[in-house]
């Protein structure tokens, strides 16, 4: 928390606020989307907060052609997926599906093996790309899956926890890479291909950058600290120029056992969020997960894996320039010199936004046969009160992150991050989720889904308490995505009107989780987590589209029950869009697998299952236009 705020601004101050700074700046990128969402236009200061109807009419320039040309769904309680009409969608990839049709079937039951698992879709669908081949009717997705739903994975679900369910569990999590193809009714397959594999929680994986090797990466299985089993908790991800997929480790944390009592306060295990408990129970049969034993194998976790979809025998690799956290996305654009810069988030309460710039060019570095993600400079982000804001450099020997402070070396900064972050003053957020660059502006969005541990104080970038329904953040880098210095602003306030949202209340929607640029400049919106009620109803997860220069939303899709809405990708041409519905029903029990979705198949003998699935419209047009 930010102790230099002891008392939340209240909207009309924060209106205030953001109006004189951007008098002060004078437009450029000052953003009229802001304007559009965040706060009060001109005309309407002073009135409380404005929607997107006022912003159009004081906008009045330079909007262009709607980007948006659908009507609104509804919000929705139903066991379904919604759309506009005019538009269809096909479950594409759902949870066990085989990698290619000669793999193996699934069983509705849920009796498929762990090796069965290991050449079928996992468990929970997140962060996914799509890469096209030259033929432009096929491509390559990669698909994470994020986590599992023991209940259901398993025939019997937790009971009688045995290491085949481990392995099975370990299985399900991890990356796809499968090819997708279309046919010429419009419909699109899993395809043989040489190229579909699955990385679970056993695949070898080569740990690189600072951290490599170091002696809080060692283990009784890996004494050089340079080989790790696995990829855990793939949240959201990130395609590169040199087309290779980005997969983020977040919440790692629950997999590991500290033992009957949780950790000491203050100490680096509470930071990272290790508790007494772990709700899986792959410790029981597997002891790299009992910190007893092996108090470093946590360390190996938390990372930014790169995987190579062209290269099925190609060993994916932890980059660890990139920080150690709770990843949710990350977002690469090439700064003025050709080198990465990387976009990404820390989805915990009171945690922060980072990028990390690259130390040369993109190019120069793969001529050399260099990773462009293995040495470079992380910043995590302040930002102030005056609409200003500055990248704190990550760097050992500076003020806060040496060795008398306890960071031994640069690899110990960026194995606790978190704390390094802490030590040089970055601004604690309300739950850092995906980032986006819009494509013509290079504006950074991202999301803060929601944070209502926030009970104390607030302040201009986290301006609610008990912030239930969650912002939308904007970052201006002027044209450098790697200065030290930006200017910021809140796009939106998403919720209700009682919760002073800034969205016109028939499109309101909470938790913003997802959030993705498409080529024209549509910002899609995903959710995970508390909707506004309707009628005193609680409401299912959603998906809507911004066009931020007309200040318009509109609802697009609503998920069924219990899901989360995530991972989007399109085809180039923007005709079919993937979307993913990640863990539908997942109240369900063995006995009642359906208890609360039955949602794609809705057989009587089946269960719900998280899936890819894609979005065309009946007409074949762009989806969203
Ligand atoms: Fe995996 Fe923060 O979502
Ligand atoms: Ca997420
Ligand atoms: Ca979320």
């Amino acid at each position: 928390m930010n102790a230099d705020t002891p008392r939340p601004p209240s909207m009309s101050e924060l209106a205030e606020l953001r109006l004189s700074r951007r008098t002060a700046i004078a437009g450029g990128l000052a953003t009229a989307a802001a304007a559009f969402f965040g706060v009060p236009a001109p005309a309407a200061a002073g009135a409380g907060v404005g929607t997107a109807a006022d912003a159009v009419a004081s906008a009045g320039h330079g909007a262009g052609r709607p980007l948006l040309g659908f009507p609104a769904v509804a919000p929705s309680t139903a066991d379904a997926v919604k759309l506009p009409p005019g538009y269809r969608y096909q479950v594409l990839y759902p949870w066990g599906h085989p990698i290619v049709p000669s793999g193996p079937a699934f069983r509705e039951d849920a009796s498929n093996s762990a090796a069965d698992q290991a050449r079928q879709a996992g468990d929970h669908h997140d962060g996914m790309w799509f890469f096209p081949l030259r033929d432009r009717r096929s491509g390559l997705l990669c698909v994470n899956h994020e986590a599992t739903t023991e209940n259901l994975l398993h025939t019997g679900g937790r009971a009688a926890w045995s290491p085949e369910k481990t392995a099975k569990s370990m299985a399900a999590h991890g990356v796809s890479v499968i090819q997708v193809e279309q046919d010429r009714d419009g419909g699109w397959q899993v395809a043989e291909s040489r190229f579909a594999r699955r990385v679970t929680m056993t695949t070898p994986v080569e740990i690189t950058g600072p951290a490599a090797k170091h002696s809080l990466m060692r283990t009784s299985a890996d004494p050089e600290g340079m080989r790790v089993l696995g990829t855990l908790n793939n949240c959201a991800s990130g395609p590169t120029p040199w087309d290779t997929y980005l997969t983020c480790e977040e919440t790692i944390n629950k997999y590991f056992y500290y033992g009957e009592q949780p950790p000491p306060a203050g100490s680096v295990e509470e930071r990272y969020g290790i508790g007494s408990e772990s709700p899986y129970p792959w410790y029981t049969t597997d002891s790299r997960f009992d910190m007893r034993t092996e108090p470093n194998e946590y360390n190996r976790f938390g990372w930014v894996v790169e995987v190579d979809p062209f290269d099925p025998t190609s060993t994916p690799k932890k980059r660890t320039a990139l920080g150690r956290m709770e990843h949710e996305n990350a977002v690469v654009v090439r700064g003025r010199r050709g080198e990465a810069v990387v976009y990404m988030g820390d989805d915990t309460q009171f945690d922060y936004f980072y990028k990390f710039v690259g130390a040369e060019p993109i190019a120069k570095a793969r001529r050399a046969g260099r990773s462009p993600l293995d040495e470079g400079t992380l910043y995590v982000a302040r930002f102030d009160e005056d609409g200003s804001g500055r990248w704190l450099p990550l760097v050992h020997g500076e003020p806060g992150l040496t060795a008398a402070d306890g960071f031994a070396d640069q690899a110990e900064v960026l194995i606790h991050t978190r704390l390094a972050a802490d030590a040089v003053g970055a601004t604690p957020m309300d739950r850092p989720e995906w980032c986006t660059v819009q494509p013509h502006t290079g504006a950074v969005y991202f999301t803060c889904t929601n944070n209502t541990a926030r009970t104390e104080s607030a302040d201009a970038a986290n301006p609610r308490l008990n912030n239930r329904f969650g912002h939308i953040m904007k970052i201006d880098e002027n044209g450098n995505p790697s200065a030290v210095r930006f200017d910021w602003d809140i796009f939106l306030l998403a919720g209700d009107e009682a919760s002073g949202a800034t969205v016109p209340p028939d499109q309101a929607f909470g938790s913003p989780d997802g959030l993705w640029f498409d080529a024209v400049g549509r910002l899609w919106i995903l959710t995970d987590g508390t909707q506004p009620q309707v009628d005193g109803a609680d409401q299912n997860n959603q998906m809507l589209v911004a066009d931020t220069r007309r200040g318009d939303i509109r609802r697009f899709l609503v998920g069924p029950p219990r899901c989360e809405i995530t991972g989007i990708t399109a085809t180039p041409d923007g005709r079919s869009l993937f979307v993913n519905i990640q863990h539908p029903g997942d109240t369900g029990t063995p006995e009642n697998p359906r208890a609360s979705s039955s949602w794609p198949d809705y057989s009587p003998t089946g269960r719900p299952r998280s899936a890819t699935i894609v979005i065309t419209r009946e007409d074949g047009g762009v989806v969203g236009a």
